[in-house]
């Protein structure tokens, strides 16, 4: 039985693990406090953590039906994240592993998204008899990866984001629309009724050769085009368009550059994670081209594409099993950790 905590940025979350078996996963969103600012605000963030750890740990436990006792094995993700933030999870759970004298593992945070394609069903499981190598879409509100999974628990980044994340181009490209933080559920939302080929922006490194992306050009040709047509964010079908053209760039730019990675390397599968793959649009597109270009495609359950501590205890566990070391109890967090980094710990 282990208890994983993540902290890593504005969710406080607890989930109790067995044997590839998720038997709680506690989520606690603080959008709400910061969608008043426009964005995570990192000292609330923290100081908002240190009050819902522990109601969140108290309510994974009992989800669970087991008392911290029970329990063999405590994770809490590491890093990368916001410093305040993944202190407070990650301090949390040596002093348990301390005081249960249990083995602590510091897991990184986009290696947990890497391998929460895997894990699916009702009540939730992990399947790694399934796994077979290969690329996986990272796209979150701070990242947007490409990695090539060339075996369990060994991975190679090929390319990442040269300025802004896929979410964060969401969140604020929806900004100039007039949306509330964070914008891309709601642009998901709204698009839904408008026509993607309304107004065509551009599609940035779509051709390009590496496997990296770019997003803030996009975001400025949104900026200039409303500064230029303010009257369309007056009128509903205008704004629904709008949101439909700007997703349907992302959403492009995503797809084609996934699928090529996957066919230049010879990979038959494609798995994709990370807060922007609620997108519909994203699941819906990358389906499709999955399906013509003769790959199988995993995505991340709903529920565990934002952020949650379920998929840091799937990790944990899995790399207890495969005899991986406990991390020291004096370890400290590591907010820029790399996610080539761990492929040698
Ligand atoms: O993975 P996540 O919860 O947190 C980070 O690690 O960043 O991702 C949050 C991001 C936000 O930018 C949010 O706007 C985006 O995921 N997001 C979406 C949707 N749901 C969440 N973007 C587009 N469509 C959605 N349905
Ligand atoms: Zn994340």
């Amino acid at each position: 039985m282990l208890l994983a905590l993540e902290t890593s940025c504005d969710e406080t979350s607890a989930a109790v693990i067995h044997d590839g078996r998720v038997l709680s996963s506690v989520v606690s969103s603080q959008i709400r406090l910061h969608s008043e600012y426009g964005g995570v605000v990192p000292e609330l963030a923290a100081r908002e953590h240190l009050r819902n750890l522990i109601p969140v740990t108290a309510a994974a436990l009992s989800e669970a039906h087991i008392t911290a006792d029970q329990l063999d094995a405590i994770a809490a993700t590491r890093g990368p994240g916001l410093p305040h933030a993944l202190m407070t999870g990650f301090k949390s759970a040596q002093a348990l592993a301390f005081a249960l004298r249990k083995p602590f593992l510091g897991i990184h945070h986009h290696e947990a998204h890497l391998y929460s394609p895997w894990v699916s069903g009702k009540p939730l499981a992990a399947d790694f008899s399934a796994f077979e190598p290969n690329i996986s879409l990272i796209v979150s509100g701070g990242h947007t990866m490409l990695v090539h999974v060339e075996g369990e628990l060994k991975h190679r980044v090929l390319g990442s984001t040269v300025d802004d994340a896929a979410g964060e181009c969401f969140d604020k490209t929806g900004k100039l629309i007039g949306l509330p933080y964070p914008a891309g559920p709601e642009i998901d939302r709204l698009a839904e009724k408008g026509n993607a080929k309304a107004f065509d922006f551009p599609r940035p490194m779509i051709n390009d050769p590496a496997d990296d992306f770019s997003f803030s050009g996009l975001k400025t040709s949104v900026r200039y085009f409303v500064r230029d047509h303010p009257a369309l964010l007056d009128t509903p079908k205008d704004v629904s368009d709008l949101c439909a053209s700007v997703q349907s760039a992302i959403v492009d730019v995503l797809v084609k550059k996934t699928v090529k990675a996957a066919r230049r390397l010879g990979l038959r599968c494609v798995t994709a994670s990370g807060g922007v793959t609620c997108n519909r649009a994203l699941r819906k597109e990358l389906t499709a081209a999955c399906q013509r270009n003769g790959l199988k495609l995993r995505l991340a359950e709903k529920d565990l594409c934002t952020d949650n501590a379920a998929m840091v205890g799937i990790l944990a566990e899995r790399k207890l099993r495969q005899n991986q070391a406990s991390d020291s109890l004096i370890g400290e967090i590591r907010p820029n950790w790399s996610l080539e980094m761990t492929n040698d710990e």
